[in-house]
């Protein structure tokens, strides 16, 4: 293979990018971001990796979840903290159930570009560009903005920065401390009967830290904080290169615009742009897979993206549905097995179960969605291997999105609150809903 450079990927063909009218203002653009601090840094990549590796062995679990893309305009004191909240509460019922650490990671700060199946949408005989994320146009259907404008990747990279820097301080303001869930508590709407179940473990939770403080005098100090990631995919690879650096007293680069990229299947081609640039990254990194993906195409992306085999590097995200999940999984697990490639299984019960309603809305059900962690727990249950996290989209709001869950969303109720501008997303009292089920799954099979 070719030297890697943080621009090598620019002489691959790239799936999915946009062409940019003003290449001055992009390089403009590209070079001041490059100038600007990192939102990660490389200790915390690694610190993520080696969480990863404990994953992948059973050691840990692994919680990813947030907006199928963040909006620049919801970048707001409400919504961060309301993603936040979901996250920790939907963490602890999985630390209770499953009695592993969770890791803890947000689809945030950074979410926002989006790849699409069609390059360009029309409406009433109008054709334009279509809308690919906040950091690439805008959502209204005009030329204006439709247009690419580079700006868009600043303006990205700040509202990140901005999103970031909330959730250090609650988080390092003790919003995080296990010893005080009543911070984080979210207005649950209409679940009374999960809520009662979640405030019956906090209570208990609650209790055996009462016992352990009386009984050996630790004062649990370090419990007031958490490790909280953050993850997006990996799409628009100028605003990835343009964050793409050396650190000091470490080898290689790291991209330090989030802890942990992701690859999308539609831009993992082998010889394309994606892979080389992530092929030179020290982050840790996931592979999206859905059903088309063959035994060979994986082998090679695991010996392109990790040819030393390096624990906590891969993260394969499988997202091919609930009705195929049972016959798909093992097959993806017996190829990787035959390359003895170190991976973390997780599992997006996602988007292989999306549908349009006959109004045309977009949707996903709750039972479908259980159905696919479960049947992949089921898998690796059978096979001897490890389920080592799951991958959620969510909001610590209550929208109406998804259908079903306790709160009895039906098909008419999706209209009264549907505000995702792409995939729908499970709301809280769906998201909480779906956590303790997990963790009552994973405390049968401990
Ligand atoms: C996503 O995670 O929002 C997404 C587009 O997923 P996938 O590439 O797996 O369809
Ligand atoms: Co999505």
């Amino acid at each position: 293979m070719s030297e890697w450079r943080p621009d090598s990927w620019q002489s691959k063909p790239a799936a999915q990018q946009v062409s940019y009218p003003d290449q001055e203002k992009l390089k403009a653009v590209t070079a001041e971001m490059g100038r600007l601090p990192p939102l990660v840094t490389s200790w915390e990549i690694e610190a993520l990796k080696a969480q990863l590796a404990k994953a992948s062995r059973g050691e840990a679990f692994v919680l990813q979840g947030g907006d199928c893309a963040e909006s620049f305009d919801e970048c707001s004191s409400a919504s961060i903290a309301g993603k936040l909240k979901i996250l920790l509460q939907m963490s602890l019922v999985l630390v209770h159930g499953s009695h592993r650490p969770v890791v803890r990671i947000g689809r945030i700060a950074g979410q926002y570009a989006k790849p699409r199946s069609t390059d360009f949408e029309t409406r009433e005989g109008v054709t334009l560009p279509a809308y690919r994320g906040d950091n690439v146009n805008r959502p209204g259907f005009s030329e204006a903005e439709r247009r690419p404008d580079p700006d868009l990747l600043l303006r990205g990279y700040e509202r990140a920065a901005l999103t970031l820097n909330f959730i250090r301080s609650l988080v390092d303001g003790g919003f995080a401390d296990i010893q005080h869930p009543e911070y984080w508590n979210t207005a649950f709407a209409k679940d009374a009967k999960h809520a009662a179940e979640y405030e019956r473990i906090v209570d208990a939770i609650r209790e055996s830290l009462r016992f352990t403080r009386a009984v050996t005098g630790t004062d649990f100090s370090d419990l007031r904080r958490i490790d909280f990631y953050t993850s997006h995919e990996g799409l628009s690879l100028h605003y990835e290169e343009a964050q793409t650096q050396r650190v000091p007293r470490r080898e290689g680069h790291y991209d330090l615009s989030t802890h942990f990229p992701w690859i999308g299947m539609r831009t993992a081609q082998l010889d394309g742009a994606h892979v080389e640039f992530f092929r030179g990254i020290r982050n840790p990194m996931a592979i999206k897979i859905g059903a088309a993906m063959t035994e060979e195409w994986l082998t090679q992306l695991l010996e392109a993206l990790n040819p030393q085999r390096e624990p906590g590097r891969i993260t394969l995200i499988h997202r091919v549905g609930a009705e195929k999940v049972s016959e798909v999984l093992p097959r993806f697990i017996e190829w990787v097995d035959r390359t003895k490639h170190p991976v973390l299984w997780v599992c997006d019960p996602m988007h292989g179960n999306t549908e349009t309603t006959a109004d045309g809305i977009k949707t996903r059900r709750f039972e479908k969605i259980l159905h696919e962690v479960e049947a992949a727990l089921d898998v690796h249950q059978r096979m001897g291997t490890v389920q080592g996290g799951v991958h959620f989209e969510l909001t610590g709001e209550n929208v109406t999105e998804c259908i079903g869950g306790a709160s009895g969303i039906d098909a008419a109720d999706l209209k009264r609150d549907y505000r995702t501008k792409v995939d729908p997303r499970l709301n809280c009292d769906q998201a909480l809903e779906m956590a303790l089920l997990i963790a009552s799954r994973a405390r049968r099979s401990r």
